[in-house]
Formats: structure tokens, C-alpha cells, sequence
């Protein structure tokens, strides 16, 4: 289910009788393009490589259409998603750029993708033959993914003859792009560099064969900020970074993040030492508290793994979160803020005054990575856009 979308301008307004809400801002989003833009055209062997904006995961928890209608504004070549609803989501919202299907999953659906100009990424001869035969004689065009090592989607390096001489007979199909995916771009880059070297065996054999893609594409946000020139061939595929998240901490300075997630104080309790909280009582005081209750809980997306580890900010300070997180709520230690109140705003993720909490620090605390923060938000909490 889509998460309800609000359009409103000030963060005070609140779009439902429950304070939780996340707030993305669309101009940070925008501006993200343009630090990507800035990457790729500094150092791409094209001289400009094309950005196409992933936007899988009803765009990684910020709202699939809003993101997509803003970034197709501020000049994005061209969007992927994972699957045909997505892109179809995209076309009947009146997205016009080019969209790339990634998953390659088109259950009886190949006619529809062709009707909607929908890119479908093609990994196997099956897939190739039922886009021809839905084509009913008119071109088709794909984009071909091999695996280099992810080991997950893609033609093998052994399969790669086979396919291209059953390609041979279906000479209505042109292959548009030639893609692989990278498993390790923000971790191995020896792991990176040979995928790269098969990738670029792959990209000599299908142009020996007679095969000429436009798009030759790898880089994802971290492949895109840590590669050179070379291997960000002519095309990047890129999310996280869009949504203001740094693939690495140590590259994306200027990159902004586009969501906060904001709660309220609604209820306070004065505890003596000893006292338990939460489910299972995870936590005991260990002297007399304040205790603050935080309208969010893992039903809203908070990863209930932040029970005892993670902190929400309140008035511009860092407050722990005790005790194990509920459905719908989850406790905050305010002892050290005696001026917090009930009505208070929370921030559980994003800034507040001076003082912020990551996507990779929430992450952390809750043993994931920030794609799964963000992507988690649930649909009960509507987002509130500025731009
Ligand atoms: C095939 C493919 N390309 C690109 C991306 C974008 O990755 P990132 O969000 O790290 O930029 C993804 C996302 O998982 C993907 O599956």
C-alpha cells in the first residue's frame, strides 16, 4: 500500500491526529542529483556519463511518485525500478523519461511493458523470446545483465555463447545496454576490480558477436563514488546517495539528506531506581528517572533491534531509548533533560537544532545498514514533502 502523501510547507503541520510523520524534503533530493552529476561528469570515459535514479522500494521509503516527478524535473536521465507495477506506477503518474525494470520478473506481463515503454532488463534467452513474440514483429529493446560475481541475477560467463548465439535468432531484439550489478563497490575493491575485468571481457565478446550497446552500466552509489573514470562507463545507476545517504562515510560530503522522521513526547513518568520498562522489562532504572513515551514504534518501521542501543533527539539533545520497542511506542531516558515535557517534538531520525541522527547511526544501533532504515518506514506514517 502507497504511504499516504501530504503536500504541506512547514513541519508544524501535522498530517494526522498521531505526531509521527516523516518529513522529505524534495529540493535535497534534487540537490543529491546534482552532487552525482558532479561525480560522474568530472570523471567519466564518455566525458558524462548518464544518471538513471533508482527508485525501487516506492523510491527506498521517500514516496515513489513525488521522488520520481522531482527528479524527472530536475533533468534525470532516466529512472530503474525493480518491478513492472513500479514502472507502470511511474507511466500512469505521467513519468516520461525512460525506466529500466531491474528484477527481470514479467510473469504474463511482457506486452504490457512493451505498451508502456517500459526497459525490461533481460538475463535469460526465455525472457528474450517472450518480449520478441509480444513485440508481434515491431523492435524490441533490452538491456542485457551478466553476472560478474554477485551471483544473483545475470547471464554466467559460461552461459554467455549460448545466450548470444539464441540471441542470433531473434533479430528484432536489439540489446540497448549491457549491465552487471557490483556486490562490494563500498567494501572489496579487489572484488570490485574483477568483476570489472569480467565485465569488460563480457562487453569485448558481445561486440565481437556484432552486438553494439548504447548503455554499458555497473556503478551503483558506491561503484559510482569510489571508481574511476573507466568504470563508470556512460550510464550509473544510482539510489542511496540521491536520498542524501553517503555510500561510504568518507566520500558524499555535500550530499543532503532527504528524510527526517519525526515523533512526539505523549506521556512522562517519574520512576525510582530499579524500576522495570518496556516488554520484558529489557531495562531497569538505575536511579530515579524520567522516563518519556515516544509516539513511534516498530509498526511505524523503527527496527526493534534499537530496543536499549539507539537515541532519538528532544530539544536539540541526544535521549537513549530504553527498554524494548513496542508496535506503537518506545521509551526515551530524560533524566539528564529535566525541561522536556510532554508535546515535546522528537526526531528519530534526521536533524534537530545542531545535533543529528544518521541513517547510518540509527542503522548501527539497530544492527542494519541505512538502506534498511529508510526502506522500512512503514506506510502508516504519511510523508510530509517540502520542496
Ligand atoms: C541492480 C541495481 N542497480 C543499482 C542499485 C542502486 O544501488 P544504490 O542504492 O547502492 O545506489 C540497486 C539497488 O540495490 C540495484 O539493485
Amino acid at each position: 500500500m502507497p504511504a499516504p502523501a501530504h503536500a504541506v510547507s512547514s513541519s508544524r503541520q501535522r498530517p494526522g491526529s498521531r505526531p509521527t510523520f516523516a518529513e522529505v524534503n524534495l529540493s535535497a533530493i534534487a540537490h543529491n542529483l546534482g552532487c552525482v552529476r558532479s561525480v560522474v561528469g568530472r570523471a567519466s570515459r564518455a566525458g558524462h556519463a548518464q544518471v538513471y535514479a533508482v527508485v525501487k522500494a516506492d523510491a527506498y521509503g521517500h514516496g515513489l511518485i513525488p521522488v520520481a516527478h522531482r527528479l524527472e524535473e530536475s533533468g534525470v536521465d532516466g529512472i530503474c525500478v525493480a518491478l513492472v507495477e513500479e514502472g507502470l506506477a511511474l507511466r500512469a503518474a505521467q513519468v516520461e523519461v525512460p525506466i529500466l525494470v531491474l528484477n527481470g520478473v514479467y510473469g504474463r506481463d511482457h506486452a504490457e511493458v512493451l505498451r508502456a515503454g517500459l526497459t525490461p532488463v533481460v538475463y535469460e534467452l526465455g525472457q528474450a523470446q517472450a518480449f520478441v513474440r509480444a513485440a508481434e514483429g515491431r523492435p524490441v529493446r533490452i538491456h542485457l545483465k551478466v553476472d560478474t560475481g554477485m551471483a544473483r541475477l545475470g547471464v554466467s560467463l559460461d552461459e554467455l555463447p549460448s545466450v548470444l548465439a539464441g540471441l542470433d535468432h531473434l533479430p528484432s531484439l536489439r540489446i540497448e545496454g549491457l549491465m552487471t550489478h557490483l556486490a562490494s563497490a563500498d567494501s572489496d575493491p579487489e572484488m570490485t576490480a574483477l568483476q570489472l575485468e569480467r565485465f569488460a571481457q563480457v562487453e569485448a565478446r558481445l561486440r565481437a558477436h556484432g552486438h553494439n550497446p548504447r548503455f554499458i552500466h555497473a556503478a551503483n552509489s558506491a561503484g559510482t563514488y569510489t571508481s574511476n573514470a573507466d568504470t563508470h562507463y556512460n550510464l550509473v545507476r544510482v539510489g542511496l546517495a540521491l536520498y542524501g545517504v553517503a555510500p561510504l562515510p568518507e566520500v558524499g560530503e555535500d550530499l543532503m539528506p532527504a528524510m527526517r522522521v519525526l515523533s512526539q513526547i505523549i506521556a512522562m513518568r517519574d520512576l525510582p531506581r530499579g524500576a522495570p520498562v518496556g516488554y520484558s522489562a529489557t531495562f531497569r532504572t538505575s536511579r530515579d528517572s524520567r522516563i518519556a513515551t515516544v509516539a513511534i514504534g516498530y509498526g511505524d518501521g523503527l527496527l526493534r533491534a534499537a530496543g536499549n542501543r539507539g537515541s532519538m533527539l528532544v530539544r536539540g539533545q541526544r535521549a537513549p531509548i530504553v527498554g524494548a520497542v513496542a508496535m506503537d511506542l518506545t521509551c526515551l531516558d530524560v533524566t539528564e533533560l529535566p525541561e522536556v515535557e510532554v508535546g515535546d517534538e522528537v526526531v528519530v531520525m534526521g536533524q534537530q537544532g545542531k545535533a543529528e541522527i544518521s541513517a547510518r547511526e540509527l542503522a548501527q544501533a539497530s544492527g542494519t545498514i541505512p538502506y534498511e532504515v529508510i526502506t522500512n518506514l512503514s506506510a502508516r506514517v504519511p510523508r510530509v514533502y517540502r520542496d
